[in-house]
């Protein structure tokens, strides 16, 4: 755990330090277009048992850093193990995503959930965090994550995804006291669990607020932001005699990113909807950003990709304060031979001398 970190370009990135190049991690970068995590995910029978072994999940984590020269690995984990932990009975069937047996939609419901000590129904993940942080020695950082309380609520009150969220919609609308109640038990239970992966080694942090543009303005504000600002100010900062970053990703989030820039994060994630120049003309140097490539632009033919990949690094501009990333997590059917030609790209785009 006390391996000197031999790339810290992510870190000095979060932190709008100077780097000698732009940093590349992609989100969901382990997962099913990899046929190696098919394969290990085959052995260990399904997604949770893949996510509650330590072992296997420090394998998957690091498969994509051993085929691809990425600047960072992600913790293989899901958003989900918080209420999996509160024990609604998570599942997830193949194909089909996650299933909640007992969804939370009464003040009763509410009463009954117990925030999860992460060094004991948690360990695993913990676990985890501490073996992959020695299996890396040192190679990059180790991000660790949580999901927001809104979007971790989502899947609570729906009972697994959802096109409309009519449960939560409808508990947001008809009991906001209740659902308040249930987005500050899942704001401690987030500081807790993200304080202890960092206890345990995870280098830098982000918060995946995947739903958090489906709310209006004012929902959003109220319902999602506020929450998010409650577990950056609970977060430990330094680690190891290292500042801890922190990265917060609202997906569809384009409209607000001055107040999130606000909330006291490092880093800011930004999907593809807005242009990172426009983005970085509303933060200004209060944050970095990360992002934020179409993840379909792993489809097209690899010309088209890397002059994708370049529209994102030169729309930036110069400076510090940038992470190459996607908009959003890689979908299964991607070609990992296209995976390669962007990392590559990023990699071989040099900061220009003086800027
Ligand atoms: O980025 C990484 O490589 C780390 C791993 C990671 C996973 N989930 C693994 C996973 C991360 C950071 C997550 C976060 C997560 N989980 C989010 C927020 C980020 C996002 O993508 O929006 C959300 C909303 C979830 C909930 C979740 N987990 C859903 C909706 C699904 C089903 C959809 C799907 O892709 O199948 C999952 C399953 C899941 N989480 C898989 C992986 C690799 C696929 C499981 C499988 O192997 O079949």
């Amino acid at each position: 755990m006390t391996s000197v970190l031999k790339n810290d370009l992510l870190l000095r990135a979060l932190l709008r330090e100077p780097v000698p190049r732009r940093p590349i991690w992609l989100m969901r970068q382990a997962g099913r277009y990899l046929p190696e995590y098919r394969a290990t995910r085959t052995r260990a029978g399904n997604f949770l048992a893949l996510c509650t072994n330590p072992e296997l999940a420090c394998e998957v984590t690091l498969q994509p850093i051993n085929r691809y020269p990425l600047d960072a690995a992600i913790l293989f984990s899901d958003i989900l193990t918080i209420p999996h932990a509160m024990n609604l009975g998570l599942e997830f069937e193949a194909g089909e995503g996650p299933k909640i047996a007992r969804p939370v939609r009464t003040s009763a419901d509410i009463d009954n959930l117990r925030v999860p000590d992460p060094t004991q129904e948690l360990r695993y993940v913990i676990d985890a965090v501490a073996l992959i942080r020695r299996e890396l020695q040192g190679r990059v950082p180790l991000i660790g994550f949580a999901g927001s309380p809104w979007t971790v609520g989502t899947y609570m009150v729906e009972g697994g995804g959802s096109k409309t969220f009519g449960a939560i919609k409808r508990m947001m609308y008809e009991a906001p006291r209740e659902l308040h109640r249930l987005m500050a038990l899942l704001a401690k239970a987030t500081i807790l669990y993200l304080n202890a992966q960092i206890a345990a080694g995870a280098q830098a942090v982000m918060i995946f607020d995947t739903w958090g543009g489906i709310l209006n303005p004012a929902q959003y504000r109220e319902f999602s932001l506020h929450y998010m600002a409650e577990i950056v100010a609970g977060l430990t900062r330094e680690a190891q005699g290292r500042r801890v970053p922190n990265i917060v990703f609202t997906k569809g989030g384009g409209a607000w990113l001055v107040e999130i820039a606000a909330i006291g994060c490092d880093a800011v994630g930004v999907d593809w909807t807005t242009d990172l120049a426009t983005a970085r003309k509303l933060v200004g140097s209060q944050v970095a950003l990360q992002g934020n490539l179409d993840p379909s632009a792993l489809f097209a033919p690899p010309e088209t990709l890397r002059a994708e990949a370049l529209r994102v690094l030169t729309s930036f501009g110069s400076g510090p304060g940038h992470v190459f990333n996607l908009g959003h997590g890689i979908t299964p059917d991607v070609d990992p031979e296209r995976v390669a030609v962007l990392v590559e790209t990023v990699k071989n785009f040099a900061i220009a001398p003086g800027a």
